[in-house]
């Protein structure tokens, strides 16, 4: 059976229906009605009054009702045998004064804090924050830290309203959400939302309308958001389609009564006997062209070839091995790796530079076409490199001008992704400004956007650069912060995440620090900036090799997969760890080039089998 805990406030709701005849209401200045609450019964009269639990108990009824196995986190709260019981939960009285038809409540103003205990022995499948919950940051934290160490518990939360949802630890939370609630606008997109409002709930491209349409109920607006919320997640653990959730939950909050919601015997037999009308309120929810060449770029146990070096770099490389610099050796220099038989078994993507794009195979076609054939992507780098901020050491990537035309061409060239770095380089002296921070990060969204509008998948590439001296704590802290404004860019330029990928340093102490970071270390702290600083929705994550030994590189990839599993596939994206020793072999001489291929391989093997959780 699944195992849901839910994370909230339960309140103990008093309704009181007022005989308005026999009541001494105050009208004020703004022609609103007052009536004095003493409490003894002498100053006011009702019909009836009814003291029902409200709260995080709807949520559990809800849940327990569906046949699942839930509880209030951090009481001993359950709901048997069609009742609440209470044991240990701390109940906040609200106050419902119904008169007519109208309803007002009296709810005190500070909501008590959300009770909370880690799950120590009976982990549960999912965690449900729902819309009781008084979410502060140390509860948030706590809650994010446990999320880390049971990556199989899924959260569900619901963001609304009444709680602070820009607050920046609701909005940490409710990127790890597997599944998001909500009776207002997010400010991240989220790839599995339901949206309540007054009169119907979204879902997965359907909707249905919603209403409380007999007066004499009493459920109010608080209550049938949870009512619907908990329906909703319920019918969704349980592995019913978009249409069926929409279809319960308003089957459920339309027949909510003060004495409870319905079983879901009883809502199959109110779905079969009614009428209910499921709108298609997208066109359609296929993936889109960028959303399945990002889907395959990131195919599991793969990882991509970054063959993208600029005029420069290879400049560089052939330099240092007395290799002449010219087209035929560097159309022949790439055309080895192109080569290299079985490289659609370890690669599902090739960076180019403009360059290689335009040049050809030994069969005449050019390299895109061949790489095709072979199932496998070509990307295009597309930025122009870096140049300094006025007067400052630090550096932007250039390359927006003429970009959408560019890209236009590279998709007519068969180019599927794109890729753009920007480079933070950090030592004793200088450490990424806030400036170069945000100014890269809206270069990077601006150019993510472009891509996306070619229809080209783009990989964003923020890089603290190796070659530095810093700790790896500061790594963690400055690669935190650069991510941060990285997704904030790119949600405000609407790039869409599931069909864009991340390309980033790992979290490691830089190359002239002293002491080195272990694989562990990297791995560990890899993972948690990852798991803090990444929306759920992103299509992948890539690393770069970024000066790291060829060994070096394998065993850190080896050591995050073993931190996983991640929400998002994880691989890697090396020029210097997967080329290195096929350019030593190599060494600008044909007569080498199977050698060089076998060197490659091996690097290839590598990498891939580091892939694979141990
Ligand atoms: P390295 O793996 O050599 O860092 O290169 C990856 C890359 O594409 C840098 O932009």
């Amino acid at each position: 059976m699944h195992r849901v805990t839910i994370v909230g406030n339960v309140s103990k709701d008093i309704y009181l229906r007022l005989d308005k005849r026999s009541n001494q209401f105050e009208t004020d200045a703004r022609q609103v009605e007052w009536l004095d609450l003493a409490f003894d019964g002498s100053t006011h009269n009702y019909y009836s009054r009814v003291a029902i639990y409200g709260g995080a108990s709807i949520s559990l009824e809800v849940l327990t009702r569906f046949g699942l196995q839930a509880n209030i986190s951090g009481t001993e709260a359950s709901f048997q045998d069609g009742t609440f019981v209470s044991r240990g939960a701390t109940t906040t009285y609200r106050y419902l004064l119904c008169k007519d038809d109208a309803v007002s409540y009296f709810v005190p103003k500070q909501s008590s804090p959300t009770q909370w205990q880690r799950p120590e022995s009976e982990h549960p499948d999912w965690l449900y924050i729902d819309c009781s919950a008084n979410l502060t940051s140390q509860l948030s934290d706590d809650i994010l830290d446990y999320l880390n160490e049971h990556p199989s518990c899924k959260l569900a939360m619901f963001v609304c309203t009444n709680s602070n949802q820009y607050a920046l630890h609701t909005q940490k939370l409710a990127q790890c959400a597997d599944f998001i609630i909500t009776n207002t606008v997010l400010r991240q997109p989220h790839p599995h939302v339901a949206t309540i409002s007054q009169d119907h709930i979204d879902y997965n491209g359907k909707r249905i309308d919603w209403s409380l349409n007999e007066k004499g109920q009493i459920i109010t607006d608080f209550s049938s958001r949870l009512a619907i919320g908990a329906s909703l997640l319920a019918a969704i653990i349980l592995g019913k389609s978009p249409t069926e959730a929409l279809l319960l939950a308003k089957a459920n909050v339309e027949s909510a009564r003060l004495s409870g919601t319905c079983n879901l015997d009883t809502l199959n037999n109110a779905i079969c006997g009614n009428d209910y009308q499921v709108q298609n309120h997208k066109e359609t929810n296929t993936m889109s062209e960028i959303e399945q060449n990002a889907k395959q770029l990131m195919t599991r146990g793969k990882g991509i070839l970054a063959a993208d070096e600029s005029g420069g770099s290879i400049h560089k490389k052939f330099e240092s091995m007395n290799i002449p610099d010219d087209e035929r050796h560097r159309r022949d220099y790439r055309n080895i790796f192109f080569t290299t038989p079985e490289l659609e078994q370890y690669i599902n993507g090739v960076i180019l530079f403009d360059e290689t794009a335009r040049q050809h195979a030994d069969d005449g076609s050019t390299f895109i076409e061949f790489l095709r054939r072979k199932g496998i992507l070509a990307g295009i780098k597309v930025d122009q490199g870096l140049v300094n901020f006025d007067n400052s050491a630090e550096k932007y990537t250039q390359g927006l001008d003429g970009l959408p035309e560019r890209l236009q061409e590279y998709y007519q060239m068969g180019a599927r992704f794109a890729k753009w770095r920007a480079a933070f380089e950090m030592n004793r002296e200088l450490k990424p400004s806030d400036m170069a921070i945000t100014k890269n990060a809206e270069i990077l969204a601006q150019y993510a956007h472009d891509c996306q509008t070619a229809n080209i998948v783009p990989i964003v590439e923020p890089e603290l650069v190796y070659d530095g001296y810093y700790t790896i704590e500061e790594n963690a802290s400055y690669t935190g912060k650069i991510l941060d404004a990285l997704f904030a860019a790119m949600h405000d330029q609407k790039v869409q995440l599931s069909g864009a990928i991340l390309k980033v340093n790992m979290i490691l102490a830089g190359k002239q620090f002293e002491q080195q970071s272990s694989p562990e270390e990297v791995g560990h702290a890899t993972a948690e900036v990852f798991r803090q600083h990444i929306p759920r929705d992103l299509a992948g994550i890539v690393f770069l090799s970024g000066g790291q030994s060829v060994e070096q590189a394998t065993a850190n990839l080896r050591a995050v997969t073993n931190c996983g599993p991640f929400p998002w596939p994880v691989t890697f994206s090396y020029a210097r760890a997967l080329q290195d020793p096929a350019l030593h072999a190599w060494q600008g001489n044909n007569d080498n080039a199977d050698a060089a291929r076998a060197a490659f391989k091996e690097r290839l093997i590598a990498n891939c089998a580091a892939l694979h959780k141990q």
